[in-house]
């Protein structure tokens, strides 16, 4: 059986509920599916995104620890990192980033937010960063030790038993959304990147009895190595918080065959459906996480996967400065 037996500690960092929006003129072209938008990317302006809120748990759970410092990881462009360092800075906490990839020239996007933030950065090869980001995690740990601070390590995107509490409770406010709506979609869809959303909003419709199905469209990876790191958020979870219902008889649903040439990588359809949208809806996707997913969305749309009596939820989980770092990628003049 579910039960809310221990409550987490939360610190309010998202501009909640986001809006729910109804795409009338996407709907109407696409002829199928009626399409819906929970507008995450409005959780905030800099704190834009589905991390915000993850980290309201995260956070909070690193300053109940005693805490004064975050340390965190991620790729150059990470969303999560930028807003680590920016909630962070609104709560006079310090950030380490581990970042995987070279450090660049140039500082866009996101990793321009993370220097003006005045986050501490060091960048690592990604397969180090692949091996080694326990120890480096550690040992910046005892750094900061040294210097009297106490560090928290939070994982990549907060996808872990602590952050699944965000989308548990987005789960809650989706649920008031239909009701407000007087809607009862078929399905929630999400970008699946590092899995957190996804567990989140898996327990979330067990926890607030939501009917529709959770779908992920995963960005990176594969299926299997999702419902891995799903049933691993999940369980651990259940363990942090005392539950007792077997997480693993939650249907994990990922729609796989949409990463294209790999994580941070968009084919040309990916952007072209990114000004479509725009243009349209006037709506803004990243080509990382929600153009890609959006796109995958609007493939699956065409190939009949969903029909015109289902009802679709799309979470916009933000990433607007993704777009910005890729900016020589595509002609958006055209
Ligand atoms: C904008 C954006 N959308 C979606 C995701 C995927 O969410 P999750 O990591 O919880 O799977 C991420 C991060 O990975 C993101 O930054």
């Amino acid at each position: 059986m579910v039960s809310m037996t221990k409550t987490p500690p939360r610190i309010r960092l998202a501009q909640l509920p986001t809006p729910l929006v109804f795409l009338e003129r996407l709907t109407r072209k696409m002829g199928g599916p009626r399409i819906y938008v929970k507008r995450d990317d409005l959780t905030g302006s800099w704190l834009t995104g589905n991390k915000v809120r993850k980290l309201e748990f995260s956070i909070a759970e690193a300053q109940a620890q005693g805490c004064d410092t975050i340390i965190t990881c991620g790729a150059v462009q990470s969303n999560h990192c930028r807003a680590t360092v920016l909630a962070c800075a609104s709560l006079g906490m310090k950030v380490h980033l581990i970042l995987r990839g070279e450090e660049p020239v140039q500082p866009d996007g996101n990793n321009l937010l993370d220097y003006v933030g005045g986050a501490h950065i060091s960048y690592h090869a990604r397969d180090v960063y692949k091996r080694h980001l326990c120890e480096i995690a550690n040992s910046l740990k005892e750094k900061h030790a040294a210097e009297g601070h106490k560090a928290f390590f939070i994982p990549s995107g907060a996808s872990d038993g602590i952050g699944c509490w965000g989308y548990i409770h987005a789960a809650e406010e989706l649920k008031r959304d239909f009701a407000t709506h007087g809607i009862e979609p078929t399905c929630i869809i999400c970008a699946t990147g590092s899995g957190g959303t996804q567990s989140g909003l898996v327990l979330g419709k067990a926890l607030h009895g939501l009917s529709q199905d959770i779908v992920g469209i995963n960005i990176c990876d594969d299926e299997k190595w999702f419902r891995d790191k799903i049933t691993d958020d999940m369980t651990e979870w259940r363990k942090l918080y005392h539950q007792s219902f077997d997480v693993e008889s939650l249907p994990i649903n990922i729609i796989d065959g949409h990463v294209g040439p790999g994580y941070g990588e968009a084919t040309p359809d990916v952007f072209e459906t990114i000004k479509m949208v725009a243009r349209l809806e006037g709506l803004i996707l990243d080509p990382v996480y929600t153009g890609k997913a959006f796109n995958g969305m609007l493939k699956e749309i065409a190939k009949g996967r969903f029909t015109s009596s289902d009802t679709i939820v799309f979470i916009h989980t933000g990433g607007i400065f993704g777009l910005l770092a890729q900016r020589e990628k595509h002609d958006f003049k055209a």
